[in-house]
């Protein structure tokens, strides 16, 4: 399987004049988002385009040290420590909270949760939006299009006020959400399973009533937490006369370059403006280093488990590292091939380690050469 090669023409030929090279301002993101999203740029850079990046003035992954792009820097009125805290906050929740939390109590401070971040959100936005400076800079750039992670909203709103073309890039919203109700994607929840609702394509019939029902509890979710705070923010940007649907606005969008794979999640119908770009941020394989290759040829044919907590979590209690460890002690390849106690036991230990300098890489800021 080799998606990469073939996605990356895909989507240079869908940013079309490659000849000429094209000007892509690229929407501000964070975290893994903003990992995934740097290869797909420099392969743009490699192929002739100029490559614009909005950087807010709080970030902890997005830098401008880079001199491969070009950067726009915008003031955002809140201190990194605050968002951080939010984000430690809304980590916190989703490891040691939600499991001895009933659903009521889950959704509660849920929605709490997102109507802080659709906040925090709307401060970044301010910075590009209500920037007078940075509109008036924007429209003289005159840019091709815009290229987003929709994570942080107003990339539609801004594309809009520009006048360019708008392609999102995501792996999914909340049970469809925005892909489902602003993009028309067909969802139907009889054999469809919404995204976060742990079920599989082989539902039974009381699966298939939550399922139906899980869709729109999101949809009343995301509503009050989201589209009705967007809704009135971008009214208000846009002049109060005219009232504003965020959703439909994102609707607008002409191309979503889907972060997965026609293999990789449940059979389900697609939109042609729908496609399908997972493994974009691959790059060619590159040698392990010596004891990791020693320990990945150690393993036979069972193979090995990388385990990643993504870009946010730092630490984990013991507990936790204990109940996902003895999670990955039942993988069934790993119990059949590694027979004798002591092997099993390095090889989850070597996983650890593996973890921490994982981690402690991505806390200085560099990415690790293995992942
Ligand atoms: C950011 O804030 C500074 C100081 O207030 C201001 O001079 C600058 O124009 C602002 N930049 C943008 C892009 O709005
Ligand atoms: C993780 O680190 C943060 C500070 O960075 C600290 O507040 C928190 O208590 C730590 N959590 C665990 C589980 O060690």
């Amino acid at each position: 399987m080799e998606p990469c090669p073939s996605v990356c023409i895909l989507l240079l030929l869908c940013l079309g004049r490659s000849a000429n090279g094209g000007k892509v301002l690229v929407w501000y993101t964070e975290g893994s988002h903003w990992i995934n999203m740097k290869p797909v740029l420099e392969t743009l850079v490699d192929r002739g385009h100029q490559v614009t990046v909005l950087v807010p003035s709080i970030s902890m992954f997005m830098t401008s040290d880079q001199s491969l792009f070009h950067y726009e820097a915008f003031n955002v009125s809140l201190s990194l420590e605050v968002f951080e805290a939010f984000l430690d906050k809304f980590i916190h929740f989703t490891i040691y909270e939600m499991d001895y939390m009933n659903y009521f109590q889950i959704y509660s401070k849920f929605m709490d949760l997102l109507k802080i971040n659709i906040q925090f959100s709307l401060k970044f936005l301010d910075g590009v939006v209500k920037s007078e400076t940075m509109l008036k800079k924007l429209k003289g750039d005159n840019y091709d299009m815009l290229l987003a992670d929709p994570i942080f909203p107003g990339s539609d709103l801004t594309a809009d006020m520009l006048g360019i073309p708008l392609f999102l890039s995501l792996r999914f919203s909340v049970a469809h959400n925005w892909e489902r109700l602003c993009a028309q994607l067909p969802a139907p929840p009889s054999f469809v399973p919404a995204v976060l609702s742990k079920l599989t394509d082989k539902m039974t019939f009381s699966e298939r009533v939550f399922n139906f029902l899980f869709y729109p509890l999101q949809d009343i979710v995301m509503e009050k937490c989201i589209w009705k705070e967007l809704d009135e923010y971008y009214s208000h940007v846009r002049g109060k006369r005219t009232h504003t649907s965020a959703c439909e606005m994102m609707g607008n969008a002409d191309i979503w370059l889907m972060r997965t794979y026609w293999d990789f999640d449940f059979p389900r119908p697609f939109l042609p403006n729908f496609k399908f770009v997972g493994g974009v941020h691959c790059r060619p394989a590159k040698p392990l280093p010596k004891d990791i290759e020693e320990f990945v040829q150690s393993s036979g044919d069972a193979g090995i488990v990388v385990f990643s907590l993504g870009s946010l979590v730092k630490n984990l209690t013991t507990e936790k590292a204990n109940m996902i460890a003895s999670g990955l002690a039942q993988v069934p390849q790993k119990v059949r091939k590694v027979s004798s106690f002591y092997k099993y036991e390095h090889c989850l230990k070597l996983n650890w380690e593996l973890w921490a300098t994982f981690n402690k890489k991505l806390i200085s800021g560099k990415l690790p050469s293995i992942k």
